[in-house]
């Protein structure tokens, strides 16, 4: 195969080299037709295969697909055997969705639990978040499918993310910031590593030759592709020095004869070119070896996703109350208990090929008992007391009430990270009105990234962190709380008692460009234990 590559390489022109360093489309690669160089095919991820219809459309409608519970709750399952199945499955959908390389994992280290994307990621303990990265391409590349490594790195806010500059200090870079990435790039080689959108310490990510070459191909030895964030890149020969291999999306014309020029002008070492074009062809060509096409298994997937939600979620408070046991008439309060909020917004969103409803899920577990419905909060921020009114009625005559509280999207997603780590005003004085009224009242949470409780959490008999579930997660909740499944997760990540508390409170997200790391290694739980901070 080394043989062959140099071989492609050496009858390549300089255009075709060029060419070959952008993509041809938002989501494939330059094919060279003459030399029988194949055009390779990637998507989003992580939790799913986000493969659009229209490959010119970066935000076009996508195919069906297992969406599988988000980062949150696949790390909270501490299980690196179930990651790994999710990878396999994930690459089975791959390959008949005509995929070569999922987008993903996402393992950025969770530096404030106000991170828009934090749901994307694992934990904020980078032993964990690499034990993970590394189960899910293990599973994925099994399969002959390619992975992403993303987003190599400091990347860890949605504030200004296309230009701030992280402004970290090389012992917390290297303890807290990279240990995820090394060690699934020292254990699991993926075929490809995603480059950052923001600057870290002044460079870009796609220009940062200290963190793309010095570190990542020389230091760990990175023999697949970087490829960059969808439009990363701001100059393409910079960012061809700085190591930053494939250029994505495609095609940008302007940028291909840039670089021919900078060839031949001197500016650009060709060394530069062939080193990048070289790694595109060793995973091109990889990837052409797996066979795409076929089916995939619709409903072992399901199963798989329903079993990955319910080890994943985590019991965090528990008077006796759970597991449920012969109840005559239930509550059912909440808008999510109707209308599952199983993921986040942004480019993993995955169009699924099902959704449990919670509801339904939980009525055929609840055998004869009566279920009652009330909508509890409206889609909006409005504080809407007359839903409260009619929840605490429904409440009122049941044997439990069970609140199914989803943070809102407009609170949670990528593009933009959270001002405050509160539910909605009207969510949480509809749990402080309902289990006024009644005590066996249980929280059953989707978000993907602690909230704080404080104002609540006492009234309440039980709390149940469900996350962003997956589309199999309605009957994933019903599994635990009809204790057809223990509940045995844990959280990767710590629930503050209050914002302030948080290790990075006073230099999130930073002004005027930059982001300093002022915390040092004190992230997560390093802090909370140091200072001994409730949480
Ligand atoms: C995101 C990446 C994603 C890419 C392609 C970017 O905006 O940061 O995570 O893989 O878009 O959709």
């Amino acid at each position: 195969m080394t043989q062959d590559i140099e071989s492609l390489l050496n009858q390549m022109t300089l255009e075709e080299k060029a060419a070959l360093v952008t993509g041809a489309t938002a989501w494939t690669s330059t094919p060279v037709k003459r030399l029988g160089i194949p055009s390779m095919m990637v998507t989003d991820g992580p939790h799913g295969v986000r493969k659009v219809n229209n490959l010119d459309d970066v935000a076009s409608e996508s195919l069906p697909a297992t969406c599988f519970p988000t980062a949150s709750c696949m790390a909270s399952s501490w299980d690196p055997g179930l990651v790994r199945a999710v990878g396999e499955a994930i690459a089975e959908e791959c390959i008949a969705l005509g995929v070569n390389v999922i987008l993903g994992p996402g393992t950025n280290i969770k530096r404030s639990p106000l991170g828009g994307r934090n749901f994307e990621y694992y934990s904020e303990d980078p032993y964990l978040s690499g034990r993970m990265a590394t189960s899910f391409i293990h599973g994925v590349q099994s399969k002959g499918v390619g992975t992403s490594l993303k987003h190599y790195a400091t990347n860890n806010q949605e504030y200004q993310r296309f230009s701030i500059s992280s402004e970290v200090d090389e012992r917390t870079l290297r303890e807290i910031y990279l240990p995820a990435f090394e060690a699934a790039v020292k254990d699991a080689m993926p075929w490809t590593v995603m480059c950052c959108y923001n600057k870290v310490n002044g460079v870009y990510g796609s220009e940062n030759h200290y963190l793309l070459v010095d570190i990542l191909k020389e230091q760990w030895g990175f023999d697949g592709l970087v490829v960059s964030d969808w439009g990363a890149v701001h100059d393409r020969v910079k960012s061809l020095k700085g190591g930053l291999d494939w250029e994505m999306p495609g095609p940008d014309p302007r940028r291909t004869q840039a670089v021919v020029d900078a060839v031949k002008n001197g500016s650009l070492d060709s060394a530069a070119l062939d080193e990048s074009a070289r790694r595109i062809l060793r995973i091109v060509m990889k990837a052409s070896e797996t066979k795409l096409g076929g089916k995939f298994d619709v409903d072992a997937h399901h199963a798989l996703a329903r079993r990955v939600a319910a080890e994943g979620m985590v019991l965090l408070k528990n008077n006796g109350i759970l597991p449920l046991q012969s109840m005559n008439h239930i509550a059912v309060i909440g808008k999510a208990a109707q209308a599952a909020h199983f993921q986040g917004g942004g480019s993993s969103h995955i169009n699924p090929t099902r959704v449990d409803v919670p509801f339904v899920e939980l009525q055929k577990l609840a055998g004869a008992a009566e279920l009652t419905y009330a909508q509890g909060y409206p889609a909006d921020d409005s504080q809407q007391p007359a839903l409260i009114e009619q929840a605490v009625q429904v409440a009122k005559t049941a044997d439990v009430a069970l609140l199914y509280i989803a943070l809102p999207g407009f609170k949670e997603s990528e593009g933009y990270d959270r001002s405050d780590l509160d539910l909605t005003r009207q969510q949480v004085a509809l749990i402080q009105a309902v289990s006024a009224v009644q005590p066996k009242t249980v929280v059953i949470l989707n978000n993907g990234a602690p909230v704080v409780m404080s104002e609540w959490i006492d009234g309440v008999a039980a709390v149940l962190e469900a996350w962003m579930m997956g589309q199999a997660g309605g009957g994933a909740i019903a599994d635990v709380l009809f204790g057809r499944v223990n509940p045995c997760g844990k959280l990767a990540e710590t629930y503050p008692v209050k914002l302030s508390d948080t290790p990075s409170y006073l230099n999130f997200p930073g002004e005027n460009g930059a982001v300093r790391y002022g915390e040092g290694i004190f992230v997560g739980y390093r802090y909370y234990d140091a200072r001994q901070v409730p949480v």
